[in-house]
């Protein structure tokens, strides 16, 4: 007899790359540096590095982009908005403690400059974890595998490409164990 695992109730992670990017980046990144110079490091989940204050919605080329992808994602009825913006600098030693974006629905980041080696992974929480640790713990690894029902998952970091997730689900950036900055662009979301 054969089981049917039905994986229901998704958590949909999107994972998108934005074309164009490389020409720009340079000029981003050096945008990006010249508001850290004048512009005190607001302090939240960062533990070192920088951490700006909201900023616009920029660089277009980005948030260009994010407009394809909210309109593939969504029902042609529904509208998203873009609430906070804020730039990241994770120098060497730097990290981002666990945390949730309350009071939106999406949350997102995008990678501007990823150092090579260890520079700071992504790590998401599964919202089920508490919920279902013993279950967890006890289903075969290939099931736990093909349902991706592991406590966390790990998203490397990847220049030019970024991560939209719920905004309930509990996150948080390892230490940047590289000398070079990691830098990225993060953001919340409403769906109306
Ligand atoms: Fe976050």
């Amino acid at each position: 007899m054969t089981v049917n695992c039905i994986s229901a109730f998704p958590c949909p992670i999107l994972q998108f790359g934005v074309d164009g990017f490389p020409d720009q980046r340079d000029q981003i990144i050096r945008n990006i540096y010249s508001i850290k110079e004048t512009t005190e490091s607001v302090s939240y989940s960062n533990e070192g590095g920088w951490q700006s204050p909201k900023q616009s919605p920029t660089p277009n080329i980005l948030f260009k982009s994010v407009n394809s992808i909210m309109t593939q994602f969504l029902n042609e009825e529904l509208q998203y908005s873009i609430g906070n913006v804020w730039f990241n600098v994770n120098s060497e030693g730097s990290f981002n403690h666990k945390h949730t974006h309350p009071c939106c629905d999406l949350a997102a980041v995008f990678y501007v400059k990823v150092p090579e080696g260890d520079c700071g992974r992504l790590e998401i929480e599964n919202p089920n974890y508490f919920n279902q640790v013993k279950l967890l713990d006890a289903m075969k690894p290939n099931i736990k595998e093909s349902m991706i029902a592991f406590t966390s998952m790990w998203l490397n970091p990847v220049e030019g490409c970024g991560f939209i997730f719920p905004s309930h689900l509990t996150h948080r950036v390892s230490k940047n164990n590289t000398k070079e900055d990691r830098i990225s662009i993060s953001w919340n979301m409403h769906v109306n």
